[in-house]
């Protein structure tokens, strides 16, 4: 008899398994281009209050397991909520995106609270995780996630989402131990925070480092590489059979040896590589995820039948997970999302 492990399809890829057709699931899938996204925030208040409130948080992340029957659920939560956690403020402006409170000097970072008083404010997000335990189809993966280090410290250093992440690049220059301070804080809570949702439920964690490709040379290997090794190694410490996957975004040639620098057992890739390149240089080292560009579920047609199609053949040869290459954005059309998981599952 087979167990639960070998018939969740995701699983099976991120063991190292190369199926003849890849699992999928999309970065940001559940969101504003669905209409019962929009109508269970409304209900919520704002995005925030959504996040906080387990039974409509667990409910926005089964409506595009309900719509389309992706092969994995993704935690409805947010990267900011760790800095909240840690003590910073953070609000939504609408049309504009995250703010925080910042931090720039040793006085602010004094501020910050412990580690173990994360959960306080984190608890709702782990009754999520429990409820879609219950919830999921059994061949449905939840997937459980938090920002990494460096992703989140600029946020936490610039207040705001920035172009080029100056703000945190110039303190990493101006004040490195501070803001080493500041990595050892996240990366420490981090570990916490993905261990409750492991023992919560969450069959496999992805590392989100959005801004890694601001990281050029020693800094890439310092601030992106070693803080996602460190937090995986600690996680395969408490939970050998839980696989981590990557995403250090527009890491480039820095995705090559990702996977043995860090440990995880599956690489993210954004759309700026091509995959003809990935699967020769990335994927023979392990398992792969992505990397459709999320413009083809604004524009739809043939492009997005031929592209998706291509990364399928281009990965047909080892472990891949078909994802976005970055998250589905409000504009999108809801049959354009169809459109390529029918296209991946016609083979
Ligand atoms: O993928 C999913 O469906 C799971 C939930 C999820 C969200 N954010 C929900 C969300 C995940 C995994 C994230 C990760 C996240 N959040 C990242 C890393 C991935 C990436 O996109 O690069 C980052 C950088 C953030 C921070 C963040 N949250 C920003 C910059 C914004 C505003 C920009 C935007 O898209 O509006 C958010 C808001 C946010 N997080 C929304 C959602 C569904 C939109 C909020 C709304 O309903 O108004």
């Amino acid at each position: 008899m087979k167990d639960a492990v070998q018939t969740k399809t995701i699983l099976r890829s991120l063991a190292g398994e190369t199926l003849p057709t890849p699992p999928i699931w999309m970065m940001r899938q559940a969101g504003r281009y669905l209409p019962e996204y929009k109508a269970t925030r409304a209900q919520a208040g704002d995005f925030l209050s959504l996040c906080y409130n387990p039974e409509l948080a667990a409910e926005v992340t089964l409506q595009p397991i309900r719509r389309y029957g992706f092969d994995a659920a993704i935690l409805f939560a947010d990267i900011l909520l760790v800095p909240q956690a840690l003590g910073a403020d953070l609000w939504f402006v609408t049309g504009e995106g995250p703010r925080l409170s910042t931090i720039t000097s040793q006085s602010d970072f004094d501020v910050l609270k412990p580690v173990e008083a994360i959960h306080d404010t984190l608890n709702p997000i782990y009754e999520t995780v429990k409820i879609l335990r219950r919830e999921l189809p059994a061949e449905t993966t939840l997937i459980g996630f938090a920002g990494a280090p460096w992703t989140v410290a600029t946020y936490m250093i610039a207040g705001q989402g920035t172009p080029d992440q100056g703000p945190a690049h110039a303190l990493r220059e101006g004040n490195v131990a501070l803001f080493e301070a500041l990595l050892e804080r996240i990366t420490a809570a981090t570990i916490e925070y993905l261990s409750a949702q492991i023992e919560a439920g969450a069959e496999v964690v992805k590392i989100f480092d959005s801004w890694a490709g601001s990281l050029k040379g020693d800094a890439f290997q310092k601030y992106a590489v070693a803080p996602c090794a460190e937090i995986t190694t600690a996680l395969k410490a408490r939970y050998p059979h839980i696989p981590v996957i990557g995403f250090p975004r527009e890491a480039g040639d820095g995705y090559v040896g990702f996977h043995a620098a860090t440990g995880v057992d599956c690489v993210a890739l954004d759309n700026s590589v091509s995959p003809d390149w990935a699967a020769a240089h990335v994927q023979k080292h392990g398992c792969v995820q992505g990397n459709l560009a999320s413009s083809h579920m604004v524009t739809g047609g043939q492009a997005l039948v031929d592209e998706t199609r291509a990364i399928v053949k281009a990965f047909s040869n080892g472990p891949h997970i078909f994802n976005l290459g970055h998250g589905i954005t409000p504009d999108a059309d809801p049959e354009n999302v169809t459109l390529m998981i029918e296209t991946v599952r016609a083979g």
